[in-house]
C-alpha cells in the first residue's frame, strides 16, 4: 500500500512533508541492536527533524535527544524525554542557556572549549548546583564528507585537541561544582567510510585509557552522529560493524556508549511532495517550474545536495530539464539536468530522502509559509504540522506598524 501521496495533497494542498514512522522504528532499533552486548544510548540529534511528533516516536522507543540549543531541549522535554537522557551540545552556549540546563540537571553538557568551561564552572557556582560534564575531543581525522559537514580536523571550529582536553578534565576534577562524565567526538555528517570512525575513536579510547590511569573514570563515552543514508547510490557503513569496531576500541573499559545520530533515523524516512505548476522553454533549456522552493528545502541550493526526484505520471518519455521552485533566486532549483518525464500541470513530485536537515532548514523567504507535516503510521497518514498561516509569519512585527 504505502503512503497515498494524492490523498494527502486533495485534502491539504502542496507543498507539504510526509515522514514514514515505521521506517524511523527499522532505523532506531538497527542501530540499537548493533550495540546490544553493552549499555547503549541512542540520543536522536533533534536538529535532524525537531518536529514534536517525530521527536515524541523517537522518545517513546527509548532514545535520549542530543540537542544544540536550550530550545531543542524544551522540546525534548515538552514530549517527555527524560531530563538524565539530555544531552546539550554546540560550539557557542549563551549563559542563560548553560543555567537552564544547569537548572534542568540534564545528563551532561557537552562542553567545546575552555572558556565554555569557565563560564558553566562560574554558572554552577552561581546557582551552587553540581554539574556534569563531558568534553568534545577534536581528534583531527579527516571524515572524507562534503567540508561543510565535516568537523573532525582542527580547521573546523568544533571540540578541542587532546591536550587541551586533558587541561580541562584536570580543572573539572579540582572543581567543587563540576563532574566529569563523558568524552564526546563527532567528526562529521553523511560518512560513508567507517576508517575515520575507528581511527577517530580509538585516539578517544586511549585518551579515556590514560584519564583513567590518573584515577578520572569517564562513565559516558558519545561517539556522535554522522552516520550516512543513500540518497544516490551510496555504499553505506554497515551497523554491525560500526557497532563491532566501537565496541573493540572501548574494550576493558566500563563505559556506556552514547550516540547522537540524526540523517540516519530520520532522512529516508521523508519525503518532500510539490506540485507542478507550469513548465516552460528558455532557449533550448527546459524547467519544471513546482510550488515548493529552496525557502521549503534549500540542500540542493545550499550543498549542491543530490535528492532523488520522482515525478507521479504515466508519462514516460524523458527529457533533460531543470526542476525549480518560485523563490526570486538563481539558486532555487531542487536538480538540474536531469532527465523527468513530460509534466501536466497538478503533478505531484516526490523529493525523496527529505527528512533529515530539510524541514528543520526551511524558512519564511519571500513570505511563504512553512509547509505542512504529517507522520506515516502502521498504514495511516496524520497531520503533525499545520501549515503556517501568512498573519502567524508577521504577526511578530504588527504592534510596530505605525
Ligand atoms: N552530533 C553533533 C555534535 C553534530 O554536530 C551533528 C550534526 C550530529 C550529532 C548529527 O549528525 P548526523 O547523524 O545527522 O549526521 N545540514 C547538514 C548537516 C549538518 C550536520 C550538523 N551536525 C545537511 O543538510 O547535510
Amino acid at each position: 500500500m504505502g503512503i497515498n501521496f494524492q490523498e494527502i495533497a486533495n485534502e491539504y494542498h502542496t507543498p507539504y512533508y510526509v515522514y514514514d514512522f515505521d521506517h524511523i522504528t527499522k532505523q532506531y532499533n538497527e542501530l540499537k541492536g548493533a550495540f546490544k552486548a553493552r549499555k547503549s544510548l541512542v540520543a536522536y540529534a533533534v536538529k535532524a527533524n525537531s518536529n514534536l511528533s517525530v521527536v515524541q516516536h523517537l522518545g517513546s522507543l527509548g532514545a535520549g535527544a542530543d540537542c544544540v540549543s536550550i530550545g531543542e531541549v524544551r522540546r525534548a522535554l515538552r514530549v517527555g524525554i527524560k531530563s538524565y537522557k539530555i544531552i546539550f551540545s554546540g560550539v557557542g552556549k549563551r549563559d542563560c542557556e548553560i543555567r537552564e540546563a544547569i537548572e534542568l540537571d540534564i545528563l551532561m553538557i557537552n562542553v567545546e572549549s575552555e572558556a565554555e568551561l569557565i563560564r558553566v564552572e562560574v554558572i554552577a557556582k552561581e546557582l551552587n548546583k553540581e554539574c556534569r560534564i563531558s568534553i568534545r575531543v577534536n581528534p583531527n581525522i579527516d571524515p572524507k564528507t562534503h567540508p561543510y559537514i565535516s568537523t573532525g580536523l582542527h580547521e573546523n571550529k568544533f571540540g578541542v585537541d587532546i591536550d587541551t582536553a586533558k587541561r580541562m578534565y584536570i580543572r573539572i576534577k579540582n572543581s567543587k561544582v563540576l563532574k566529569a562524565v563523558g568524552i564526546h567526538c563527532h567528526i562529521g555528517s553523511q560518512l560513508t567510510q567507517l576508517q575515520p570512525i575507528e581511527e577517530s575513536i580509538n585516539i578517544v579510547a586511549n585518551f579515556v585509557r590514560n584519564l583513567k590511569a590518573i584515577n578520572m573514570e569517564i562513565s559516558f563515552f558519545d561517539v556522535g552522529g554522522g552516520l550516512g543514508i543513500v540518497y544516490d547510490d551510496e555504499t553505506l557503513i554497515d551497523t554491525e560493524e560500526y557497532g563491532q569496531v566501537i565496541m573493540k576500541a572501548l574494550f576493558g573499559l566500563d563505559i556506556t556508549v552514547v550516540m547522537e545520530p540524526g540523517r540516519f533515523l530520520v532522512g529516508n524516512a521523508g519525503t518532500f511532495v510539490t506540485k507542478v505548476l507550469y513548465e516552460k522553454v528558455n532557449g533550448n533549456k527546459r524547467f519544471v517550474i513546482v510550488d515548493g522552493g529552496m525557502n521549503d528545502l534549500i540542500r540542493p541550493a545550499l550543498y549542491n545536495a543530490y535528492h532523488k526526484i520522482e515525478v507521479v505520471t504515466s508519462n514516460t518519455e524523458l527529457s533533460d530539464c531543470n526542476i525549480v521552485g518560485p523563490v526570486c533566486e538563481s539558486g532555487d532549483f531542487f536538480a538540474k539536468n536531469i532527465d523527468l518525464p513530460q509534466t501536466q500541470q497538478n503533478d505531484l513530485v516526490l523529493i525523496h530522502s527529505a527528512g533529515a536537515y530539510c524541514a528543520t532548514m526551511s524558512s519564511n523567504y519571500n513570505t511563504r509559509r512553512k509547509v505542512a507535516e504529517f507522520a506515516y503510521e502502521n498504514g495511516e497518514t496524520r497531520l503533525i504540522r499545520r501549515r503556517e498561516t501568512f498573519e502567524e509569519i508577521y504577526a511578530l512585527e504588527e504592534d510596530y506598524i505605525k
